[in-house]
């Protein structure tokens, strides 16, 4: 099944061709963030303008590196949230126009279930597994009993771990997205401010990050007033630390409780090296896989694998009438 899939939720602008939710016969990402960094994050308005102004020109491009028409499609599957209300339209609006002029069946994604399917485009899926998703806007432990079943375990009770890297990275003066940026410096510094573990001695699958964040800025300004310069790796790596400290420990118990065959992790901020490195290291009993590094931040391959399992359980949607959503759980099943 050939699959034209499109995703605009935040600022990435993406159009895939992906066969039988594995095989990715085009990929076309274009990202905002050059245009965004002056303003230290994404400005919503901004980015739905530019969704606007790429939109038709990357569906064009998708199906002329795939070396294929539009009646060889299928499916025609969209982002339908969570997201940005005003950006997530205009991928839904295009895809909708695209499905009726070509007469396809259309049908609407869950952005979480994408980030969690990315992983299955290199891997082999098996259940029942336990999902870490991990990115700007979500911080999730899930349960997987089978394909497209959801069960959420855990979340965040404040900030999400993508947000607070981006906040830390800020607080030290590093340019946006921060989440690579701290990745990077983590690497060359110790582990040396010894900042709390959040939520690490809770026996519950949730998390916080808005007070280790809060923690790296008390020290910065508590530096700053007595004059004395903060070593910015050492607090990439101590804020680091922290963070994988506290998301594998919390992963390796829900695969332990659960006894899910397989860790997937997915989401922007698996992205991360030392999180890449860390996490094989010390959960050794259990088969780990992620997706690869162009995967784990928006794209619309993994919502083109998503929609052919989602295809598989539920089909398509009867009508062209699809609305976007900007606070879908994980747990919506879909159409
Ligand atoms: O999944 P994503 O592209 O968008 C959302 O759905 O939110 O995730 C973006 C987030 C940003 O907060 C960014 O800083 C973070 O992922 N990120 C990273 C890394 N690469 C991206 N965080 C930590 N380490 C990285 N290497
Ligand atoms: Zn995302």
């Amino acid at each position: 099944m050939i699959i034209l899939a499109v995703e605009s939720s935040c600022d990435e602008s993406s159009v895939a061709i992906v066969k039988d939710g594995k095989d990715v016969l085009s990929h076309i990402i274009l990202s905002q963030i050059d245009i965004h960094k002056r303003f230290g994050g994404v400005v919503p308005e901004i980015a739905s303008r530019n969704h606007v102004v790429h939109m038709t020109r990357i569906f064009d491009e998708a199906l002329k590196d795939a070396k294929l028409n539009p009646e060889d499609i299928d499916l025609v599957a969209v982002t339908k949230g969570p997201g940005l209300i005003g950006s997530l339209l205009v991928g839904i609006n295009a895809a909708t126009a695209f499905a009726f002029a070509h007469e396809k069946p259309l049908m609407g994604v869950n952005h979480l279930h994408g980030h969690i399917y990315a992983a299955g485009i290199d891997h082999e899926m098996k259940f029942p597994a336990l999902a870490l998703l991990i990115s700007g806007g979500h911080t999730e432990l899930i349960y997987m009993k089978e394909h497209m079943s959801f069960q959420l375990l855990g979340t965040t009770q404040d900030d999400a771990v993508g947000e607070a890297y981006d906040k830390v990275a800020r607080t030290l003066g590093l340019s946006y997205p921060g989440g690579p940026i701290v990745d990077e410096k983590a690497a060359l510094g110790k582990d040396s401010y010894h900042l709390p573990r959040p939520f690490l001695d809770k026996s519950e699958y949730h998390f916080s990050f808005s007070g280790l964040k809060s923690a790296v800025i008390n020290l910065v300004h508590n530096y700053e007033q007595r004059g004395e310069k903060i070593d910015v790796n050492d607090m990439c790596a101590s804020f680091q630390a922290s963070v994988l400290d506290v998301l594998i420990e919390k992963t390796r118990l829900a695969a332990e409780a659960f006894d899910g065959k397989q860790i997937i992790v997915a989401g922007g901020v698996a992205a991360n090296k030392g999180l890449r490195k860390r996490i094989f290291n010390e959960i050794l009993n259990r088969e780990i896989i992620i997706p690869k590094m162009e995967y784990c931040t928006d794209n619309a391959a993994m919502i083109g694998a998503a929609a052919y399992y989602q295809y598989q359980k539920k089909g398509a949607l009867p009508d062209y009438l699809l609305g976007g959503e900007s606070t879908l759980s994980i747990e919506d099943e879909g159409e």
